[in-house]
């Protein structure tokens, strides 16, 4: 069974939903922060779940945190553990467990850091009408998903729910977050995917692109990685082994999604629901990222926790 809402009654108050995950306080400086089953397509939310894909996006991310912060050690993050807090009833611990995390709450910087190692969707579109992808030139003769001489940073406004995101230009971020900030964002997003990516091409995975959250601790004016980071969700991820140059690459994840729902006319439309051999195609594609990024199973990662 897919678990598309939570509901933790009285225990904790629920402050924000978004898209997948909701938010719950627990004190001043807490958040429980939990992954549903929901997926979007076209920024448009499903009617029904992907079963387990709550859980396979807050460990993937747990995975990534302790990754991270072995390569860079002064890197600051949200991550407290994936313990659940006390207040949670003992009944609703196993449809929590795993799929929520405790995490400190910051500020949210309001601009997406998206990284770019290679040239695909939006950007594939800008460069080849004017050679610039957000307002920054790039190399003339590039071909379609090919990788960048070095990966851009190209932020985007972190649109209300409902509306879309707007890409900016690296100067608007600054106007909107100053220029400190703006240049420590744009710095940790390009070191963090740096990272990542030769991690993940290793294990076969290409990362395209991907977006990051930052927030600022006020206490100590430091930007701390936050939200979920390097998943299928928040990533393009494609298939190394299948990788060719010159043409769109399928997504690992969400293609089958949003290959029936363009075949069936549905694509952007609200209240759909999918049916049961979508739901667990994309279900395995999940679960094959999550072995591969992590090198272990589901299941295997689940037993540990307890
Ligand atoms: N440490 C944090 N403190 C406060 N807010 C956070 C933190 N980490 C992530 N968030 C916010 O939590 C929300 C995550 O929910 P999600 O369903 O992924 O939302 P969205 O639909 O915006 O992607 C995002 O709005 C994100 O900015
Ligand atoms: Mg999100």
């Amino acid at each position: 069974m897919a678990l598309v809402n939570t509901d933790l009654g009285k225990a904790l108050p629920l402050i924000a939903s978004g898209k997948v995950r909701e938010l719950y306080d627990v004190d001043a400086k807490t958040l429980l922060f939990v992954a549903t089953d929901r997926i979007s397509a076209y920024d448009v939310v499903m009617k029904n779940g992907v079963p387990d894909k709550g859980l396979i996006l807050t460990l993937i991310t747990a995975h990534w945190f302790e990754y991270l912060r072995k390569c860079h050690p002064d890197l600051r993050t949200h991550f407290i553990s994936l313990e659940l807090p006390p207040t949670v009833p003992q009944q609703l611990v196993p449809q929590l467990k795993g799929r929520s995390m405790l995490v400190r709450k910051y500020k949210v910087f309001p601009v997406e850091a998206i990284v770019r190692g290679y040239i695909t969707g939006s950007a594939w579109s800008s460069y080849k009408k004017t050679g610039e992808v957000n307002g920054k030139k790039l190399p003339e003769g590039l071909q379609e998903s090919q990788e960048l001489p070095e990966p851009i940073y190209t932020p985007s406004t972190k649109a209300e729910l409902g509306q879309h995101d707007e890409n900016i230009s690296t100067e608007q971020a600054e106007q909107i977050v100053g220029a400190k900030y703006a240049k420590r964002i744009e710095d940790l997003a390009l070191k963090i995917y740096k990272t990542a990516r030769d991690y993940a091409k290793e294990k076969g995975i290409i990362i395209a692109d991907t977006k990051f959250e930052f927030g600022l601790d006020e206490e100590t004016d430091e930007v701390v990685l936050i939200d979920e980071v390097l998943t299928p969700d928040s990533s393009r991820f494609w298939s190394k082994a299948t990788y060719t140059i010159g043409q769109g690459q399928d997504s690992f994840d969400k293609q089958f999604l949003r290959d029936w729902l363009t075949k069936n006319g549905l694509k952007g439309q609200d209240d759909v629901t999918m049916p049961p051999d979508v739901v667990e195609a994309t279900r395995a594609k999940y679960m094959e990222a999550f072995k591969i990024l992590t090198g272990k199973t589901l299941d295997q990662t689940l037993q540990e926790l307890k």
